[in-house]
């Protein structure tokens, strides 16, 4: 059974032809609709965490392959209290071809892949954003036509959404740049991990130093999910690292931002550059809908 848990599960030709397939599905869907490819399945959604473009992309995205989708709140399931992963895993199976999952702890996911019987697809993890990243790599290519050799900064937290971008930037052949200040950066694990899928990943805590000449600069919130009683004191850290005008100018002239939201405007991003000339963040936060088709329909069909 195939699942979608992490971008480094699946190798550079399987991605190269998920991001043919998200561009071809996109298009099929600009022009006049999607062939109903799923008809008659089912997504089963589990939520831990709030949520707006994931729950509604992936709710949007089955109904325009011709199945639909179930949204299960953090209280209904009670993922692991209320029943154990491995029941949940097996009932879900009995009445979805397919789970989508979000979650706190990552091996919750892999629990519940182990347990069922349909694919299971990671909807973010404290861990990583593999839909995020595969997303924000169609909306790359759209823009730039190519993926190989871009050069990418994110400047920020180093999280979740910053591993999954450094893991479909080593298997897109683009080359990454983290800034985060002390005590925020990636560990030497996550480094390693890294470096070993090929990935050229340059690690700082100079924020002027990561956007010198790149093509993108990507940020995301200082405090995520289940992290809430840091926010104060993270508020105090990360100021130095908003992208703002001023960091902007040192990018390339050509440069792009990306964000995955929801933002956090006046803290991690300003307004002038999240809504500036140069933001694609609308674009990619678009883009989940038509990434995850194809990962749906990949997984999915039979
Ligand atoms: N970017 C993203 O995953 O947004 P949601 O948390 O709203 O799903
Ligand atoms: N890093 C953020 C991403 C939200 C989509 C979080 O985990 O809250």
């Amino acid at each position: 059974m195939r699942h979608f848990l992490e971008i480094a599960e699946w190798s550079a030709p399987e991605l190269e032809s998920l991001l043919n397939l998200a561009v071809h599905l996109k298009l099929e869907w600009q022009s006049g609709g999607n062939r109903p490819v799923l008809g008659g399945k089912i997504l089963a959604m589990v939520f831990q965490k709030p949520s707006l473009r994931t729950r509604v992309s992936f709710q949007v995205a089955m109904k325009h392959l011709g199945g639909d989708a179930i949204y299960l709140s953090p209280d209904e399931i009670g993922l692991g209290k209320r029943e154990s992963i491995p029941d949940v895993a097996r009932v879900l199976s009995g009445y979805a071809q397919g789970i989508m999952a979000r979650v706190f702890a990552p091996e919750h996911l892999t629990e519940l892949a182990a347990w069922a019987s349909v694919p299971v697809i990671n909807g973010l993890s404290d861990a990583s954003h593999p839909c995020q990243a595969f997303a924000d790599m169609l909306t790359l290519f759209e823009h730039f036509g190519a993926l190989r050799g871009l050069k990418i900064a994110y400047v920020g937290d180093s999280n979740n959404v910053t591993h999954s971008l450094g893991e479909a930037a080593a298997r897109y052949g683009a080359s990454l740049r983290v800034a985060s200040p002390q005590g925020y950066q990636m560990s030497v694990e996550a480094a390693e991990h890294l470096r070993g899928m090929g990935l050229a990943l340059t690690l700082t805590d100079d924020p002027k130093a990561a956007v010198e000449g790149v093509d993108c600069i990507y940020t995301d919130t200082w405090t995520s999910m289940g992290q809430e009683a840091e926010a104060e004191a993270r508020r105090r850290v990360f100021p130095p690292y908003q992208v703002n005008a001023d960091l902007l100018r040192l990018a390339a002239k050509h440069a792009v931002v990306l964000h995955c939201l929801p933002a956090h405007r006046g803290e991690e991003i300003t307004d002038e550059v999240a809504d500036g000339a140069h933001s694609l963040i609308f674009q990619q936060a678009a883009n989940r809908l038509h990434a995850q088709k194809a990962v749906l329909a990949r997984l999915m069909v039979s």
